[in-house]
């Protein structure tokens, strides 16, 4: 990871800047060297120029009075926030456009050390005497700012860190084994801020302005991008980075971290090779995916996978998987392809298994009616707080697509449709947790039934000290699953030591004996 992390950022930040900035000619650059780049026009070039004539503190906008280079806003912790701004500024100046159709990635080596000859030539010119490391720093939090993504680029390198969160230029958040912790670092200023997602979201080919405020959009690299600017986000821009991880968590994985026991782990993965239908239930970010990624590796070699998903994240092993991306629609609006029409074409393309990442829509009907159909082995995800919600939360998506179907007939096709759910929560300590795998045993009246395998129980009362677990691992309740002939068929067995140990139906018959 780069300093950039641990030494505080630029808190700095400008007050809005006069409007008749915008009508101002690329102002001249720090120790005479001259601008490569003229007043084009564009929107870029003037909001860039913009900030440059606004903030180097050398030049300033006539009539405007004199500005200073980052005024101190909030305290400025960074004793080198205005020399970087200005630095950075006149770098930008000088480079153009150009630097804006790359992320860092890309920069070809040639750029690269242009840029970063170009900051040492202004560093250089700088009166305020540096010490080696500082100078070596400072290179490179400036070439990093310049080439990819600013003040985000040391949290993108770094593997710890899952998930980053801005909001607004000064606010950056992150994830780091599944907590949530602020950052020191900032972005100079909203414009900046504007700068680094135009340029994520036009690597991507989308684009972001007042007519179009929200992208959601998947990068090269695998990554997850939301942004929203305003009108939408009040409080500046938001930006939010899912990181792709290259190295998926594997079940054995998900033991360690305790996400689940080894005994659940294997009745899940007979589960997942007996071809049950398996619906995922949890939270925004409690590892549904993740789980449903480990669980795949169950999945027969010979058998012919096809997945569907939003923003492609299933890295699955075996060899025949087909993997189909909805797409949003382009800049004019055309050329939508959802979830839906994908689960749809799926269904044509001789599927033994269809993974859809995560219902949310319309395309629940198709998937229900796909496991209806023969098309066993399913597995998908649904934002849910427990089973039995994750259930009323299909129901409702089927409802709110617009179809005409009586509940009750509705509600059957859910019990036949699945045999499992399994609950991923997310504990307060950033840990994840299976708390339920449970089995969905039919339809009775309008009622769905449900009955819990498996369970990780929250504290009794009298268990509650200093070192007591938020959720007990995963525990047997002590009831047989009805699909054991259906994975039979399959020629799946249970193994031995599944349904062993004491069972939480026992644990609360030993305890109201006492
Ligand atoms: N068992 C786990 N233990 C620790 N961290 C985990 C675990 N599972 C997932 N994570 C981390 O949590 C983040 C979210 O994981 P994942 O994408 O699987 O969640 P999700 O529930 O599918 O999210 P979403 O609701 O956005 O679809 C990832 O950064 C991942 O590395
Ligand atoms: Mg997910």
């Amino acid at each position: 990871m780069s300093d950039q992390t641990t030494e505080p950022e630029v808190e700095g930040a400008e007050a809005d800047l006069p409007d008749s900035a915008n009508a101002v000619e690329p102002a001249s650059q720090l120790s005479g060297k001259g601008s490569s780049w003229g007043a084009d026009g564009s929107g870029l070039h003037r909001r860039i120029t913009r900030a440059f004539g606004d903030a180097t503190g050398e030049d300033n906008i006539a009539g405007n009075g004199p500005q200073p280079a980052v005024p101190a806003a909030r305290g400025s912790v960074d004793p080198y926030a205005a020399l970087k701004t200005r630095i950075h500024r006149a770098c930008i100046s000088d480079l153009g456009p150009v630097l804006f159709g790359f992320g860092r990635g890309d920069a070809s080596e040639d750029l690269v050390e242009h840029v970063r000859a170009l900051v040492v030539d202004y560093l250089e010119r700088e009166p305020t005497p540096l010490a080696r490391q500082e100078r070596k720093h400072l290179i490179e939090a400036i070439t990093d700012d310049i080439l990819g993504y600013g003040p985000l680029e040391p949290f993108l390198k770094d593997d710890s860190v899952t998930e980053v969160m801005v909001n607004g230029f000064d606010e950056i958040f992150i994830e780091r084994n599944g907590r949530i912790s602020p950052t020191a670092a900032a972005f100079v200023d909203e414009e900046h801020l504007r700068r680094v997602i135009d340029k994520i979201v036009s690597q991507v080919g989308r684009r972001i302005d007042e007519s179009s405020p929200m992208v959601d959009a998947r990068l090269p690299d695998g990554s997850r991008v939301n942004a929203v600017v305003p009108p939408l986000s009040l409080d500046g821009p938001a930006l939010t980075i899912r990181k792709f991880t290259s190295s998926a968590f594997d079940i054995e994985d998900l033991y360690t971290l305790g996400t689940l026991t080894t005994q659940a782990g294997r009745f899940l993965s007979a589960c997942v090779a007996g071809r049950l239908n398996i619906l995922i239930s949890g939270g925004s970010g409690a590892g549904k995916t993740t789980l449903m990624n480990a669980l795949s590796r169950a999945i027969g070699d010979d058998e012919r996978i096809i997945t569907v998903e939003d923003a492609a994240e299933l890295k699955l092993q075996q060899r025949h998987v087909v993997r189909l991306e909805s797409r949003p629609p382009n800049i004019e609006g055309r050329g939508e392809v959802r979830i839906r029409e994908l689960v749809r074409n799926a269904l044509r393309m001789r599927p033994d298994r269809i993974i859809v990442g995560e219902v949310r829509g319309a395309e629940t009907l198709d998937m229900l009616q796909a496991m209806n159909t023969g098309h066993e082995g399913s597995l998908t995800t649904i934002h849910a707080n427990s089973p039995r919600d994750g259930l009323n939360r299909t129901e409702m998506l089927v409802l709110t697509s617009g179809v005409d179907i009586p509940i009750r007939a509705l509600r059957e096709q859910i019990a036949w449709a699945f045999d499992l759910v399994i609950h991923v929560t997310r504990l307060v300590s950033g840990e994840r947790r299976v708390s339920h795998i449970t089995e969905v045993t039919g339809a009775e009246g309008e009622m769905v039934q449900l009955q819990d395998i498996f369970v990780a129980r929250p504290p009794d009362e009298d268990e509650i000290g200093p070192a007591t677990r938020l959720l007990s691992p995963l525990e047997w309740t002590g009831l047989r699953p009805h699909f054991m002939t259906k994975l039979a068929a399959h020629n799946v067995i249970v193994p031995p030591g599944v349904f062993a140990g004491p069972t939480v139906v026992g644990v609360k018959r030993a305890q109201a004996r006492r």
